[in-house]
């Protein structure tokens, strides 16, 4: 059984960079809903209580039962976390009088104690909180103090329990890997030996015994994480997997072919199917992007409907789902609005009652791609730019038609060779060609033109929840745009996108 380290989630903003840090010591954890229940077995090492936007004052706060927890197992409370366990077992939470935001320098009292070895005296910190923590709950002793905080850090007699004011997950707090790896190599006892290799290992065996002679079926879709899951499968179940590639005629230019190409070239069983008329006659007058997305949503289930029930005795359904997709995050501000649906989360329809496999769904997107690599799977589908299902379809602003596309994959085919060929490709994280519905009028020769917007779209993010556009070089930026509209008929004009994500999306639609 792999060992993990539990994280119950409070709200805060930093509870996936925990896990973040412990996966880079190659230790596996989960991020759990603070209220979860029946999530303690014998795997567990140790347990996290993470931070949040609640003071352990409030009303409303987030309550956790610690009854099986606190003195049985290791324990790190962060922040709120030290508060609660301070407030809840005898000590006491006032709000601060001094700030207690950002840096901070961390003394420590306590060398000798376990959380502690090998830090350095006096690193940086950083504390984010509004409440401060004026008496220790019973039992407890000051291990590290700063400036403003005397009770920075604190563990219980008795007990492996400790507990930090100051986030050890950030950036800024220079020796918190340092204190995290303590956590859970020294205090837990955790071995560290979670690698893509180990993953693969236990993640084969358990698909062959999950699946056993039955059939699965798996939408590709060109992108990184459908390809992991689908070679992870085939090393499991060998041909009872079948992959089916839809091109919904929306797909870059001639990337039907050489992806589908790929995919065999790796010993995938994968049928291809050529369903871009449907594709394209469900968007016809249709401009609105929600309605486009929904459309185009419609018609992949529809084919993947029909295809998978050509498949004898298939009862599974593979699924690409990653990590950041499933954890259920604490809705600490009530449900966010959608800003746009994206619709290949949330799958398939229940009428296809089909099982539901997700292989990578423990996996941070860095993982998957170690995970890629570890399985042979090429560099260049590695470190692909992400693609929305909708493809080109949200690119084309407004209806989408045969001829716009045809413009903007020309166009689109030029940008990214050009990112290519001048080695800038892997220094973004998403790159992107827009036609914009607009034309305006230029000059060719000695002829007045009237004709389309290309907008040119380079942003570097990590997740994809915000982004700021990439300074390319002029140079580049002046031969692409040259390039377009030397060789593409129908465009005139190129701009370059320079608004970031917030207040802007990455995608115009
Ligand atoms: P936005 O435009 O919301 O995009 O800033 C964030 C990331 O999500 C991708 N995206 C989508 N992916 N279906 C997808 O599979 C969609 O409908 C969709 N819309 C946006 C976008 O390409 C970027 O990587």
């Amino acid at each position: 059984m792999t060992e993990k380290i539990l994280i119950f989630d409070f709200g805060s903003q930093f509870t996936q960079l925990i896990g973040r840090r412990l996966r880079e010591l190659n230790v596996y954890c989960e991020i759990v809903p603070f209220n979860k229940k029946g999530v303690l077995d014998e795997s567990v090492k140790g347990v996290i209580l993470s931070g949040s936007p609640f003071s352990v004052r409030d009303e409303k706060a987030p309550q956790i039962d610690l009854t099986d927890i606190k003195g049985k197992l290791p324990l790190l409370a962060v922040c709120y976390g030290a508060q609660y366990i301070a407030h809840s077992f005898g000590g006491e939470v006032n709000p601060s009088i001094a700030r207690e935001y950002g840096r901070a320098i961390l003394s420590i009292n306590a060398p000798e104690c376990p959380l502690f070895k090998g830090v350095k005296d006096r690193s940086q910190v950083w504390m984010s909180h509004g409440d401060t923590i004026a008496d220790l709950p019973d039992g407890a002793e000051v291990i590290a103090s700063t400036a403003d905080v005397h009770n920075a850090a604190y563990r219980i007699e008795g007990e492996e329990t400790y507990a930090v004011q100051f986030h050890p997950e950030v950036f800024h707090s220079e020796e918190g890997p340092k204190i995290l790896e303590n956590f859970v190599m020294n205090v837990c006892g955790c071995k560290g030996d979670w690698t893509p290799d180990s993953f693969i290992e236990s993640t084969v065996q358990e698909l062959r015994s999950k699946i056993g002679e039955e059939r699965v079926i798996l939408g590709l879709s060109g992108g990184v994480d459908s390809s992991v899951a689908a070679v992870l499968l085939n090393k499991a179940i060998g041909d009872k997997l079948t992959c089916i590639f839809v091109d919904n005629g929306l797909l870059r230019k001639c990337e039907y072919e050489s992806v589908l190409d790929s995919y065999r070239h790796m010993g995938l069983n994968v049928i291809g199917v050529d369903a871009s008329d449907k594709f394209l006659d469900a968007l016809k007058g249709v401009t609105d992007p929600e309605k486009k997305r929904k459309a185009i949503g419609k018609v992949f289930i529809d084919v993947f409907d029909e295809e998978s029930h050509k498949i004898e005795n298939a009862k599974w359904l593979a699924q690409g789902t990653i990590y950041p997709d499933v954890i259920e995050s604490v809705s600490v501000n009530g449900p966010s609005a959608t800003i746009k649906s994206h619709h290949n989360v949330g799958g398939l329809p229940d009428y296809m009652k089909l099982k539901v496999v997700e292989p990578l769904r423990s996996l941070f997107k860095d993982e998957v791609r170690r995970v890629g690599r570890a399985l042979g799977i090429s560099n260049e589908l590695i470190s692909r730019h992400p693609f929305p299902g909708p493809g080109l379809g949200i690119r084309v602003l407004g209806e989408v038609s045969r001829e716009k596309l045809e413009i903007l994959r020309e166009a689109d085919h030029i940008f990214i060779g050009g990112l290519r060929e001048s080695g800038l490709y892997d220094k973004v994280w998403q790159a992107a060609t827009i036609l914009l519905p607009v034309r305006s009028v230029g000059v060719m020769g000695d002829e007045r033109t009237y004709e389309y917007t290309i907008a040119l779209r380079a942003v570097t993010s990590t997740d994809g929840m915000t982004a700021d556009w990439v300074h390319l070089p002029y140079e580049f930026l002046a031969k692409v745009s040259n390039d377009i509209i030397n060789k593409v008929r129908g465009v005139n004009r190129v701009v370059y996108d320079i608004s970031s994500k917030p207040p802007s999306t990455i995608e115009w639609e």
